[in-house]
């Protein structure tokens, strides 16, 4: 039967309950790695947000195998790319990763290792993409 990562978006849904997730994720994002804080200079950071949680959730349905954010997520590699808006080299995506889980361990109070490696393997295809596409 195909993984269609339901917990992953459960667990998702408990994290944006607690309702600073997306702003605590940037934050621990920004001191991730010193090249993070000036990608975002230019950045107006509320509108950043929403697209963030939207990104987020395009990503689970996608690793779950949905073709209807096929076409999102092209859009979001594109503006990923060398050529695009908001080009991000492929080394820095682990540190993405890393704060994404960490702020999760943070919000979720079903929190698990067990839990974080579905995360991690949930957000894979998605990084895999823009790698790709860079
Ligand atoms: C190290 C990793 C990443 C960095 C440094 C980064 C940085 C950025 C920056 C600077 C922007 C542009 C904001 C603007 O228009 O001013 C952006 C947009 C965006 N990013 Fe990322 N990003 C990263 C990874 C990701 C990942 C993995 C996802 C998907 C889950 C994602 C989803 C989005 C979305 C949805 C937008 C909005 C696109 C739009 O405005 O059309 N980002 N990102």
């Amino acid at each position: 039967m195909q993984d269609e990562f339901n917990d992953v978006q459960r667990s998702y849904g408990r994290c944006l309950q607690s309702n600073n997730f997306i702003a605590r994720f940037y934050d621990i994002l920004m001191d991730s790695h010193p090249s993070m804080r000036p990608m975002f200079a230019r950045t107006d950071l509320g509108r950043q947000r929403r697209a963030l949680r939207r990104g987020i959730t395009s990503a689970i349905l996608y690793a779950g195998g949905s073709d209807l954010v096929s076409g999102t997520i092209r859009e979001m590699a594109q503006v990923h790319s060398r050529a695009g808006r908001a080009p991000v080299k492929p080394e820095l995506y682990r540190y993405w990763m890393n704060s994404l889980v960490q702020a999760v361990n943070e919000a979720d109070p079903q929190a698990s290792p067990a839990l974080e490696k579905r995360w991690r393997k949930a957000l894979t295809p998605v990084i895999d993409t823009f790698v790709e596409h860079y």
